[in-house]
């Protein structure tokens, strides 16, 4: 008894001596982190570029599951691992086609995010321009219009809460990346219901007009050919969310000459009579004509966490 009565003391005052020497330890290294914060330069990564690098030689193209214009997009290895490769296919490879795969690759590189889908790498040498990414098994479009899979209210409202954390991350870049081209063909699907953003062809931080979108998700500014900011993706989110509702492409046998008449004058597609009213509030504000009127994803969001 005597003896288990001495270890425990003798315990206590090892104890009370650790606890003086890790405060002691503590303090040392807070000093020397100090200290290293005010002179060491920060971790260079030279050589980061090259490793975007891939090989085409290290790509094993399998059949093709999307693509048009520019760029046909398969189902790939990379070393054994199935990825998805866009592969620009047009054979005169003149600047303006090199300039679109550069940005394309520029605004992926930068990208991260659990909810943008990641670039793996490039394949940069002329004629074989690739970008190399993750591969998902299903397209949003394919979920809603191609399948049976059933796409209830509350699947809808998570569908959407991943699009605004993936579009708060782009709009919270500096200066904003506006993607331009929101639809449910460019966002992915995971077998989780996780999605992600993908296709940057469109998207830009520079407000530069170029190439043309998709008519019906595009806002009244865009077919005006006006300026435009980061709103312009709250409109076609605006339209998307419509179409998770209704599971109906909106205008798809309109002529574009009409959609771009009805949009600028006001028009949109119909919202389903059994579409909740709150619902009903945010797709209309998502597509506001005045594109300061519109909500940000933000308030988007908490709007969606609340029905
Ligand atoms: N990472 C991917 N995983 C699976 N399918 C993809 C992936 N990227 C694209 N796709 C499919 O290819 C289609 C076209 O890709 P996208 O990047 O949108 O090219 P485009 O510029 O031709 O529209 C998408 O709608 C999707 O069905
Ligand atoms: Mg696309």
């Amino acid at each position: 008894m005597n003896s288990l009565r001495s270890s425990a003391a003798s315990l206590s005052l090892d104890d009370q001596d650790d606890v003086e020497s890790l405060k002691r330890e503590n303090q040392k290294l807070k000093e020397k982190i100090a200290q290293l914060e005010s002179t060491a330069p920060p971790v260079s990564l030279e050589g980061g570029r090259e490793t975007l690098e891939i090989p085409f030689e290290d790509i094993e193209l399998d059949k093709q599951i999307g693509g048009g214009g520019f760029s046909l997009v398969y189902r790939a290895l990379y070393k054994g691992t199935p990825v998805a490769v866009k592969r620009w296919f047009n054979p005169d490879l003149t600047d303006a086609v090199l300039q679109e795969f550069r940005e394309e690759v520029l605004t992926l590189k930068d990208m991260r995010h659990p909810n943008v889908v990641q670039m793996i790498g490039a394949c940069m040498r002329p004629p074989n321009l690739c970008i190399i990414l993750e591969h998902l098994p299903y397209s949003l479009f394919y979920v809603l219009h191609e399948s049976q899979i059933e796409v209830d209210r509350q699947r809808a409202i998570n569908l959407s809460l991943d699009i605004c954390r993936s579009f708060q991350y782009l709009h919270s870049r500096s200066p904003p990346v506006v993607h331009r081209d929101i639809k449910p063909a460019n966002f992915l699907v995971d077998r989780a219901w996780k999605v992600k953003l993908c296709d940057f062809g469109l998207a830009s931080n520079s407000h530069r007009q170029k190439g043309a979108g998709t008519p019906a998700y595009m806002a009244p500014e865009l077919h005006a050919g006006k300026a435009y900011n980061e709103k312009v993706d709250v409109y076609a989110f605006g339209i998307m969310l419509n179409e998770f509702i209704s599971r109906i492409v909106p205008w798809n046998y309109t002529p574009i000459a009409d959609i771009k008449e009805g949009v600028m004058a006001g028009e949109r597609p119909d919202i389903p009579l059994s579409c909740p009213r709150a619902m009903k509030n945010l797709i209309q504000d998502c597509w506001h004509q005045e594109s300061s009127r519109r909500p940000s994803f933000a308030e988007i969001q908490d709007r969606l966490k609340q029905m």
